[in-house]
């Protein structure tokens, strides 16, 4: 069945998000059926992109590979309407035009996705212009930018809506191989029994990336490394690492039991954290040239429950690194006995999480030949082309059609984001100092020799 009718409300509708992400994800969501049978799409920000026209031609530039029926579809439902915190009447004027073409049943989707220092008072704006009403208002990530803005963000969001309207979006969330975890470890009696301190020896979850700033310098200025990936990004990856079983998978246990982990993390310590910025940072566009921004961030993280104590969770993401990969490792303790020669690799249980997800276990065989000798041997699944009728979606593309469903499951609750701020606080009321590191490389040297036994990718 189609979601009900909608108007979408997409902030930020000029901005890279929405370019790279939002309107493809919809133009995809559109060619396989699954968009409401009506919808009207109205962009939104504070400078005008020209007339309608103009702006459907420049969504159109970020559709190019996109079906052509489906693309004319969606961009016949689509305009612009300029807005600001200070004033949405136009915004809201259009909405309600919007709605009366669609009939009594339309429902609204807001998408801000706009700088966390902006955020509060666009919300302001939605709630005095009544353009909350009947709405699921969709807010992108970092939520606030410490655990007391953040707070104060979610006090400012209940003025105006209800819990079950806020969809807290962090697109990881959405990732395919995110969501696998869930089935790896839950259904497979081969992992869960496996699954803690016994037999894992530590964690590690590293989302290097080639990429530089991409035109986004004043959005990474106030931000940084450690709020745009690590408080929302690797945060919930540790979060879904770490939680005891939710028995069910209705959006409160889910969340509770993801929740219960991250309350349990320790206060990221200084000593176990490394801040770097990449040479040349400074030079980027919008970039403070003695910026002490840090563009990079490893860190040892402990998850005090039964399950994890003392297992060390390695962190690492950064700019302009060596690889882009986003991989989860949990690497096993080494065998009991050793009944073989050689020396045996640690079962490294490897999560890649693309959009064509991967999985591969390192194992100790015997090497055939005559003698009884270890040797490595990689298990490799390809988890889009080992299994039938599948169907994988984009994450924006996935959680985009949740909102129009109504299903929070995956988004996040404001307990999260506040357990995740407190883990953080340390390090950013007091941070580690930002060294320097080359582009193309992994990092500064400190991060590298972070986990006693080196990481899992690069070298
Ligand atoms: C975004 C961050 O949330 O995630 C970016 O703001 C980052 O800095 C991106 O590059 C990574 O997402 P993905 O899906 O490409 O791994």
């Amino acid at each position: 069945p189609h979601p009900p009718p909608h108007v979408l409300v997409l902030f930020g509708a000029t901005g890279d998000l929405a370019k790279r992400k939002l309107f493809p994800g919809l133009a995809k969501l559109q060619a396989a059926g699954r968009l409401p049978e009506d919808y009207r799409v109205i962009g939104s920000g504070r400078h005008s992109p020209g007339t309608d026209d103009e702006f459907r031609d420049q969504v159109r530039e970020a559709l190019e590979d996109l079906d052509d029926e489906a693309v004319d579809a969606l961009l016949e439902r689509t305009s612009f309407q300029t807005s600001s915190a200070d004033d949405g009447s136009d915004l809201a004027e259009a909405v309600r035009a919007a709605e009366e073409e669609l009939g009594d049943d339309a429902r609204r989707l807001v998408y801000l996705s706009v700088p966390p220092a902006a955020m509060q008072d666009m919300i302001a704006m939605l709630g005095r212009e009544g353009i909350t009403e009947r709405a699921r208002l969709v807010v992108e990530k970092p939520f606030g930018l410490d655990l007391e803005s953040s707070q104060r963000l979610d006090a400012a969001l209940k003025d105006v809506v209800d819990e079950d309207q806020v969809f807290r979006i962090d697109h990881f969330l959405g990732k395919e191989a995110v969501q696998n975890i869930l089935a790896l470890r839950f259904s497979n009696r081969l992992f869960e029994p496996a699954w803690d301190r016994e037999s894992v020896a530590e964690v590690q979850i590293d989302v290097p990336e080639t990429l530089g700033m991409e035109g986004r310098g004043s959005f990474y200025e106030a931000t940084g490394c450690l709020r745009d990936m690590v408080s929302t990004h690797l945060g919930q990856l540790l979060g879904f690492v770490a939680m005891e079983d939710p028995h069910t998978l209705d959006e409160q246990a889910l969340r509770d039991a993801k929740v219960a982990a991250l309350e349990a993390l320790r206060p990221f310590d200084k000593e176990h954290a490394v801040f770097g910025q990449y040479a040349g940072y400074r030079d980027e566009d919008d970039v403070d040239e003695d910026s002490d921004v840090e563009t990079f961030v490893a860190l040892t993280a402990y998850v005090d429950t039964d399950r994890w104590r003392d297992v060390p969770f390695h962190l690492r993401t950064g700019k302009k690194l060596a690889e882009t990969r986003r991989t989860v490792t949990l690497r096993f303790r080494p065998p009991e006995s050793q009944l073989l020669d050689g020396e045996p690799v640690p079962n490294d249980l490897v999560l890649e999480l693309t959009d064509d997800p991967e999985m591969s276990v390192e194992l100790n065989a015997k090497r055939p030949g005559p003698d009884l000798v270890l040797a490595p041997a990689t298990m490799t699944v390809d988890l889009v082309e080992e299994i039938e009728d599948a169907e994988p979606l984009e994450a924006y593309e996935r959680l985009l059609l949740d909102v129009l469903r109504g299903d929070q499951t995956l988004f996040t609750r404001a307990d999260e984001v506040d357990a995740l701020w407190r883990a953080c606080q340390p390090l950013l009321d007091d941070p580690p100092e930002v060294q320097p590191y080359d582009a193309g490389s992994w990092g500064p040297q400190a991060a590298v020799d972070l986990p006693e036994r080196g990481w899992r990718l690069g070298g």
